[in-house]
């Protein structure tokens, strides 16, 4: 492993890989470019000490130090997630300007859907000032021309605000004419025929964590059983041991949740070190798993990076856990809050796929973005080279200009899987969106079979947070217990 210090203007970081400091630097919103040279970890130790009045933290790991070190570091780990707020430009007209801060929609009144639904009411698209200064498009027409439109509407960009990027994610943030080697890497393991046969692995561990706390009558469903779901799932993708599920959890929760940079640092460094092991095992000893895959993967002849490997890790990781989390969390809240949809479900459990779009449709998640790579004009209004648009996918399936009657929840609706975007479009479409769709059938085939009545813990409430995903923090359900 290298030992590397990051000079990035007054702040200076130490990691135990360039990889990893560098994603790191992406998950903690630091944008500036990175000089990375090595530095002897006694040194780095004494570099720490040096400058401990404006240290944040020091921690070891593996025997490796690192932390987030020097003046500027407090300034600039603080505005994570609160967004830089930026002057209109030249060419965004007045009219179209609208203060909006997408990780700040206030969800108290009701919940995070109806509140992105509000955004009818603004112009099709408009700009906002708010995270670096975005468009924001709304309408499915605009959401479909965006995604669908690399070469203009690209993908180099996808997270808000914009910056530097200490590191490309892969392959979601790769240039059309070298995305699809990356992609068929991944989709390799995520087929319909291969997501068939991890299905009954799938179910047993439904079962598992449902038996965990059926007896009780009762759950926080997003820690009893969304959260841990797809950890688990993940674990069976990659062919590693399930009983490392518990201490991954613990790292991506707090890698994505916390509130404390410190913690998310070390959160990070954990899963990286994880990975960073599996990585240097499978290539010493490959099996038949997607690490294994990814790790000797060749293209044009070439072996990836390391940096690519773990990128490309990364991805899969942390793209099926927050999502299936989230898009479970809004299901077991639809049906909680819907007795009559649940009984449909329980009758006739063919009807499970076409729900799955239906919910899907109603709860779209991401709201990711995209960088204008040339001078564009879009339904009337002009966009620059260097502007960032957010696309919020979930507004496609209920824009009423699109769908008929957007709000009615039809299990039966025709052309279902096509009516929505939650899975994006285009060529960066969700490549493990069939093992999404099979986690959240097992999830109810499994739940339903056990748990046919529930409901929201009277008195209490669910709550929907904003962010670049949507998600879901709390979930009180209760049933009544077979005792
Ligand atoms: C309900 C759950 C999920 C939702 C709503 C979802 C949503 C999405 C969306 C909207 C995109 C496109 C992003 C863009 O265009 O910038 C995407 C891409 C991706 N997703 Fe998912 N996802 C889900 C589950 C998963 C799972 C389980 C995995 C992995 C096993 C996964 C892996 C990926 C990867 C690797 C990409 C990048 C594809 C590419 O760039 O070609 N996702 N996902």
């Amino acid at each position: 492993m290298n030992r590397l210090k990051c000079s990035l203007g007054y702040t200076t970081v130490q990691f135990c890989s360039e990889s990893s400091g560098r994603y790191l630097l992406a998950r903690l919103g630091i944008h500036k470019k990175a000089i990375v040279t090595g530095i002897p970890m006694d040194m780095a130790h004494r570099v720490s000490k040096i400058q401990n009045n404006r240290y944040i933290q020091l921690a070891e790991s593996w025997g490796w130090i690192f932390g987030v070190v020097v003046k500027g570091a407090a300034q600039t780990v603080s505005t994570l997630g609160s967004g830089r707020r930026a002057a209109r430009p030249s060419h965004v007209p007045a009219e179209l300007e609208i203060d909006f801060n997408f990780s700040a929609i206030d969800c108290s009144n009701s919940d995070i859907h109806s509140a992105w639904r509000e955004m009818f009411n603004k112009p099709d698209i408009f700009w906002t000032p708010q995270n670096g200064g975005h468009w924001v498009v709304t309408r499915a027409e605009h959401i479909a021309k965006v995604m669908k439109t690399p070469e203009i509407f690209s993908s180099d960009q996808i997270i808000l605000p914009k910056g530097a990027k200490p590191i490309k994610l892969l392959p979601l943030e790769a240039r059309p004419d070298e995305h699809g080697p990356y992609r068929a890497i991944i989709a390799k393991r995520l087929t319909p025929k291969a997501v068939m046969g991890m299905r009954e692995g799938v179910r047993s561990i439904a079962i598992e964590i449902i038996d965990g706390f059926y007896a009780r009558g009762e759950c926080e469903f997003v820690e009893d059983f969304a959260k841990r779901f797809p950890i688990a799932v993940f674990l069976q993708l990659v062919d590693l041991p399930q009983s490392d599920r518990e201490k991954l959890l613990r790292w991506t929760e707090a890698a994505v949740r916390s509130k404390r940079p410190t913690h998310i640092l070390t959160s990070f460094l954990h899963v990286m070190n994880y990975l960073e092991y599996w990585i240097r095992e499978r290539r010493r000893e490959p099996g038949d798993d997607l690490i294994s895959d990814i790790v000797n993967a060749k293209i044009d002849g070439k072996p990836l990076s390391h940096n690519d490997i773990q990128s490309m890790l990364t991805v899969v990781l942390f793209g099926g856990l927050d999502t299936v989390a989230a898009i479970l969390g809004f299901t077991a809240k639809f049906l909680a809050e819907n007795p009559e949809h649940r009984q449909q479900l329980i009758d006739n459990p063919s009807l499970i796929p076409k729900a799955i779009d239906e919910i899907l449709r109603l709860h779209g998640i991401v709201n990711l973005s995209r960088y204008v790579a040339e001078d564009t004009e879009l339904g009337g209004v002009l966009m620059k080279k260097g502007d960032m648009i957010q696309v919020p996918n979930g507004l496609y399936g209920v824009d009423d200009r699109f769908i008929s009657d957007p709000l009615t929840v039809d299990f039966n609706r025709p052309n279902s899987a096509a009516s929505h975007a939650a899975f994006g479009m285009g060529i960066h479409r969700c490549v493990g969106s069939t093992l999404a769709r099979m986690e959240i059938t097992v999830f109810l085939e499994e739940w339903l079979s056990r748990i046919p009545n529930f409901q929201i813990e009277p008195g209490q409430s669910a709550i929907t947070v904003a962010g670049q995903v949507n998600g879901i923090e709390k979930l009180p359900l209760s049933w009544s217990s077979p005792h």
